[in-house]
């Protein structure tokens, strides 16, 4: 029996002879085991969902904080007379003090029988805010920080919260300061 030519015929012999083997023209679609492949993907979900969760957390958490310093609320002082009707023409504004002599306020009289007032105090760093009739806003010349006439909040700049709005009350040609909503 010739048994040199039987083994250099098999494939197990030709793969001993250091020759190179042909890549496999057909590899399988799948190369990880469907068992394997079930595992990876119920992991990775479960990291998806704690991931989602920690995160859901994290923003109510977030939120939580940011409403908790927004918040607002309103304090009632004592009652001061600020001001008389003709003191204010329309479209201008009064200087006035509340609720302490060193609160600087503005009263604005937007129309007839119209009034408003805020802190003069920038919620940024306190400068004292400038009426500007022909734009209806307040602006803070120390970082440009604007605000609205009409309820305080911040039209831009650095400030993140409204002007504190001083609570009146009209009686007759009398205005009255009552509180102050923060
Ligand atoms: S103090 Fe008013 S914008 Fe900075």
């Amino acid at each position: 029996m010739d048994t040199h030519s039987h083994t250099l015929s098999s494939p197990v012999a030709s793969n001993m002879t250091n020759q190179p083997l042909t890549p496999n023209p057909h590899p399988p679609a799948f190369p990880i085991p469907w068992e394997d492949e079930q595992t990876v993907t119920r992991r990775n979900f479960m990291s998806f969902v704690l991931l989602l969760s920690t995160t859901l957390l994290a923003s109510t958490g977030l939120l939580g904080l940011v409403n908790w310093f927004q918040r607002r609320s309103t304090a009632q002082f004592t009652p001061a007379l600020i001001a008389t009707v003709n003191d204010v023409p329309i479209a201008s504004a009064k200087l006035f003090s509340y609720p302490t002599a060193h609160d600087p306020c503005l009263l604005i009289r937007l129309a007839e029988n119209q009034f408003v007032a805020y802190s003069q105090k920038c919620t940024h760093l306190s400068c004292p805010v400038i009426y500007q009739a022909q734009k209806n806003e307040f602006f803070c010349p120390c970082h440009a920080g604007r605000f609205a006439v009409d309820d305080g909040r911040v039209l831009g700049g650095p400030p993140q919260r409204p002007l504190p709005r001083i609570l009146l009350n009209v009686k007759g040609h009398e205005v009255w300061a009552t509180g102050v909503h923060v």
